[in-house]
């Protein structure tokens, strides 16, 4: 029996935020890895799809490796790496954009939002970010991936790499593995607290709305007391009529270990100040440890490099035989 294989990654283009936590890493480090075969990854070549500042993307990279060890990712339970140190990915890339169509790309729910945003600005768009979801199904199929554990807002890239993984295989022989999203119960798409309506995402401007992963406890807090909420005062689990009640409702259930429903947590508070003053007391209590974690790993950047490196070559060994394989099977003369 082979186990499950899994494959994650984040995008350096921000602080991590609780969404990320909540969507996904907390899975990989508590559930993912102790099950399956975990392959984790910081996918650096995914942030140059927007405009970015070298030094930054730098910074964020080692930020986020080391947050991911912080949350729990145990380097000898998975592989914890760099995507631009593993080139198999985009070896493999090409190929898939070979497989896929340029309509299938303009589709894509996130380049159509990013990129209306970038030309509003008087920007031009960059190509990286049409084809990145080729590059996102090449990270994931070049580990024979059968799980992918996401937030939400992934949903629509990974049935694309299931599409071209199907395709892949019809056209040339079976190569892929067809792999899955999977998504946490609660809390697959945390909102932005100051806007319920819009995704709580790393790259915004604007960061009232945002609890970052190492922000200070007292910044949690005001944060989440001060999240907008609708003008009634009953709290009710309703997504549509008050966004706001939902996500605080979705966020506290999830903090505190799923263990009440958001629904049921409702019933339980008899205003929104209550609710705000528990929710931010429990996300507060949730990153304590992580944010510790992550400031003694960050006084020892020798070890995090040490995790990398090796990370990198367990997935570059892990990946080999997908890519040449792939390789061989669209026709490419394989090396002499
Ligand atoms: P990224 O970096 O935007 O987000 C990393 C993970 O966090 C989840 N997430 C959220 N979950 C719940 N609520 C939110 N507000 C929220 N914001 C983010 C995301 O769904 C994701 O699981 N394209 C990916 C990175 C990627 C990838 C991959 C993921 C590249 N290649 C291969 C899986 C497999 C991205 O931009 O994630």
């Amino acid at each position: 029996m082979t186990r499950t294989r899994i494959f994650s990654g984040v995008k350096p283009t921000g602080h991590l935020t609780l969404g990320n936590y909540l969507g996904a890493v907390r899975r990989w480090a508590e559930e993912d890895q102790h099950r399956a075969d975990g392959v984790f990854c910081v996918v650096d070549l995914h942030a140059l799809t927007v405009a970015h500042d070298p030094a930054r993307v730098r910074r964020l990279s080692r930020q986020a490796a080391t947050i991911l060890l912080a949350a729990g990712l145990d380097p000898d339970r998975c592989a914890l790496f760099v995507q631009s140190h593993v080139d198999e990915h985009t070896r493999l890339a090409y190929l898939l954009e070979c497989t896929a169509t340029d309509g299938e790309m303009r589709r894509m729910i996130q380049y159509k939002e990013k990129a209306a945003r970038e030309r509003a600005r008087g920007g031009s768009v960059r190509l990286s970010l049409l084809t990145y979801p080729a590059l996102m199904a090449a990270d994931i199929l070049a580990y024979g991936t059968d799980e992918v554990p996401v937030g939400d807002d992934q949903a629509q890239h990974v049935e694309l790499t299931r599409d071209l993984a199907r395709r892949f295989n019809e056209r040339y022989g079976h190569v892929f593995t067809v792999p899955r999203a999977t998504h946490p119960p609660v809390a697959a798409r945390v909102m932005d607290l100051q806007d319920p309506t819009a995704k709580m995402g790393k790259s915004q401007a604007r960061s009232a709305g945002i609890v970052h992963l190492l922000d200070e406890p007292d910044a949690v807090r005001r944060k989440i007391m001060r999240a907008v909420t609708d003008g009634g005062s009953e709290v009710r689990y309703d997504r549509e009529a008050h966004p706001g009640v939902a996500n605080l409702l979705d966020i506290l259930s999830a903090a505190t270990g799923g263990r009440e429903r958001p629904e049921e947590l409702a019933g339980q508070f008899g205003s929104y100040g209550a609710l705000k003053k528990d929710t931010a007391e429990a996300v507060v209590e949730l990153l304590c440890p992580l944010r510790q974690r992550h400031a003694e790993l960050s006084a020892d950047p020798a070890y995090v490099d040490g995790v990398l490196r090796a990370g990198a070559e367990r997935a570059r060994a892990m990946a080999r035989p997908w890519v040449d394989a792939a390789h061989r099977a669209i026709g490419l003369l394989p090396p002499v």
